[in-house]
C-alpha cells in the first residue's frame, strides 16, 4: 500500500511516541495530524493510520466516527460548526443556521458548490457561557449575532 500521509506526519508521530504509553493511545493524535494534512479522513487514510497503529481499519473508523471533529467526508475550505444545543438555541443559534442555509441554499451537513463553505450543527462546543457559539475550522466565535456572522462570512 502506497503511503499517502507525508514524511512530516510520520516524523510528528515519531516525536509523540515516547509520550504515550501504547501505540493505540496515539490514535487520536494520529487522526488529528492526518486531518490537518488532508482536511478529511478518507477510507484509505484511515487504513494507513490503522497500519501505522497496528489495529484493524474498522477500529480506526469506530473511533473517528464517534467524534464530530473528525471529517469522514470532504469539507469546504471553511468548515462552520454552529452549536445548536440548549444554551445556544436559547440565545438564537437557529437564526445563525437558517441564515447560512438560506444564503448558500444548502442544508446542515452540506458544502457549497464552490467547495468554500461546509455547514454543520454541533451538540456543544463547550462555550455555553458565551452562547451562541460557532467554530470556523479551529477558531471560535462566541456571543454571535446574525449580523456578526454575515460580516464574518463576507471577510472569508
Ligand atoms: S450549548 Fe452551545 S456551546 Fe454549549
Amino acid at each position: 500500500m502506497q503511503k499517502l500521509l507525508s514524511e512530516a506526519f510520520y516524523l510528528e508521530m515519531k516525536k509523540l511516541e515516547p509520550k504515550y504509553p501504547t501505540r493505540l493511545a496515539l490514535l487520536l493524535p494520529a487522526l488529528h495530524a492526518a486531518q490537518k494534512e488532508t482536511s478529511w479522513l478518507s477510507p484509505v487514510i484511515l487504513e494507513e493510520i490503522a497500519k501505522y497503529i497496528g489495529i484493524h481499519p474498522a477500529q480506526v473508523r469506530e473511533v473517528a466516527s464517534f467524534y464530530t471533529m473528525y471529517n469522514l467526508k470532504p469539507v469546504g475550505k471553511y468548515h462552520l460548526k454552529i452549536c445548536t444545543n440548549v444554551a445556544c438555541i436559547l440565545r438564537g443559534a437557529e437564526h445563525l443556521v437558517k441564515y447560512c442555509e438560506k444564503k448558500w441554499n444548502i442544508q446542515c451537513g452540506e458544502t457549497t458548490s464552490d467547495k468554500k463553505f461546509t455547514l454543520m450543527e454541533e451538540e456543544c462546543l463547550g462555550a455555553c457561557g458565551t452562547a451562541p457559539a460557532m467554530m470556523v475550522n479551529d477558531d471560535y466565535y462566541e456571543n454571535l449575532s446574525v449580523e456578526q456572522l454575515e460580516a464574518l462570512i463576507e471577510r472569508l
